[in-house]
């Protein structure tokens, strides 16, 4: 039981944009100073949707991890790790695959969303299928209790908690079950087996959740008990069985929908987005050429910042200010569109500079090894070591 660590990975399927940013980074960043975290590159997650194009993913691995230690995730509070190298996520995967029944990876509502949404590739394999089972395995290899995901994921978590309970239904009983429950708990010393017991009474009789919570702490804080008691402790609590694994919890994150460059959310599959990597230069060009409201033809002509994506972007980045001094300025024809986009560069710019500076400082010491990563792979525990 690992209440307090959080894992969660992201998908190598292309350069890291100000999307990624605001939508999950942002999030790692305080997050790994507050959990136990485990941080990873999901390239068996990116193989279900891009088989055809296995090179590509390898490539962005590497990249994505090099814009995780640019915008600030550090590996010595996170752990990193690339799921393709810990092939016991692989492992789990298939042994879960036993005991799953098929109806329950079907009412995923990602699985028919995402077929129809992704129509351009045929997505009725068996991999497609089983990707929230390969979600699951990840999150129940480290025993984690929360997993940070948007609105869209909360289903695979929660097949995560149903499949770790059926786990336990079948591979947490044991002869005898009972009697070594009664022996452990008296392994915890006189006072803590009688807490023990008290505290399982009042949640067993009560539904008391804070008495549950106690007595897993409790159990959990033990340092002379077996593996193998603590999850019959734990287990006990509950059921009659072994807890072998947690049921993990969803940490939802607010959806932070970061604006793309002609108003839509910025993705790749539209083409409208900011990369991490984009030179000041670029960022500052992509900006000056975005489209505006159509009515603003000439500098005199009013416009409404509803009807722009320019706008979109100052709910972003500007202060209550700054955006009253756009939004009149539009509607008056008192300021031009580049006068209007000039703080909104000014922003990104700012947030992009100390990730550009941490990224252009590594990169030759990485180029320079001949395509060679200057990091040690822990593959057993999944440990990057930076
Ligand atoms: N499915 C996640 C996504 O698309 C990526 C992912 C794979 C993941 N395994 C995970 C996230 C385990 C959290 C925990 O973003
Ligand atoms: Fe958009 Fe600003 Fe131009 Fe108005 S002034 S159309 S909000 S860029």
């Amino acid at each position: 039981m690992s209440p307090q660590r959080v894992l969660s990975g992201m998908r190598p399927t292309g350069q890291l944009h100000l999307g990624h940013y605001h939508g999950v980074l942002k999030n790692w960043l305080k997050l790994q100073n507050e959990y136990e975290c485990f941080f990873f590159v999901a390239d068996w997650h990116a193989l279900t949707t891009d088989y055809e194009n296995p090179q590509l993913i390898a490539s962005y691995v590497w990249d994505n991890v090099i814009d995780w230690l640019a915008v600030g995730v550090n590996p010595g509070s996170a752990r990193l790790f690339i799921q393709s190298r810990v092939p016991e996520h692989a492992e789990l995967h298939l042994l879960l695959s036993m005991f799953t029944p098929l109806s329950w990876l079907e009412r995923v509502p990602t699985y028919k969303d995402q077929q129809e949404k992704l129509s351009n590739r045929d997505l009725t394999t068996y991999g497609f299928l089983g990707y929230p089972l390969l979600q699951t395995a990840d999150i129940m290899i480290y025993k984690a209790g929360f997993v940070p995901v948007g609105e869209d994921q909360v289903a695979h978590v929660e097949l995560a908690r149903e499949i770790a309970r059926r786990f336990n239904h079948l591979y947490g009983k044991e002869p005898g079950f009972e009697a070594k429950v009664l022996a452990a708990a008296k392994k915890m010393g006189k006072k803590n087996n009688l807490l023990y017991h008290d505290l399982r009474r009042n949640y067993q009789e009560q539904g008391d959740a804070l008495a549950l919570e106690k007595a897993r702490a409790m159990v959990e804080r033990q340092q002379n008990i077996s593996i193998g008691d603590r999850e019959r402790l734990t287990g006990y609590l509950e059921g009659s069985g072994k807890m072998i694994f947690p049921e993990p919890q969803a940490l939802l994150t607010k959806a932070a929908k970061m604006p793309g460059l002609d108003g839509q959310k910025m993705s790749k599959s539209y083409g409208n987005t900011i990369s991490l990597r984009d030179t000041p230069a670029a960022v500052t060009e992509k900006i000056r050429t975005m489209p505006t409201d159509p009515a603003r033809v000439r500098r005199n002509d009013p416009g409404h910042p509803d009807k722009c994506p320019v706008w979109n972007l100052h709910e972003v980045y500007s202060s209550e200010d700054q955006k009253n001094w756009a939004r009149e300025g539009c509607i008056s024809a008192g300021i031009g569109c580049l006068d209007c986009k000039q703080p909104v560069i000014e922003s990104i710019l700012k947030e992009l500079a100390p990730i550009r500076k941490r990224f252009v400082a590594s990169f030759p010491r990485v180029a320079n090894r001949h395509g060679k990563w200057p990091v040690k792979l822990w593959m057993r525990c999944g440990r990057l070591l930076v």
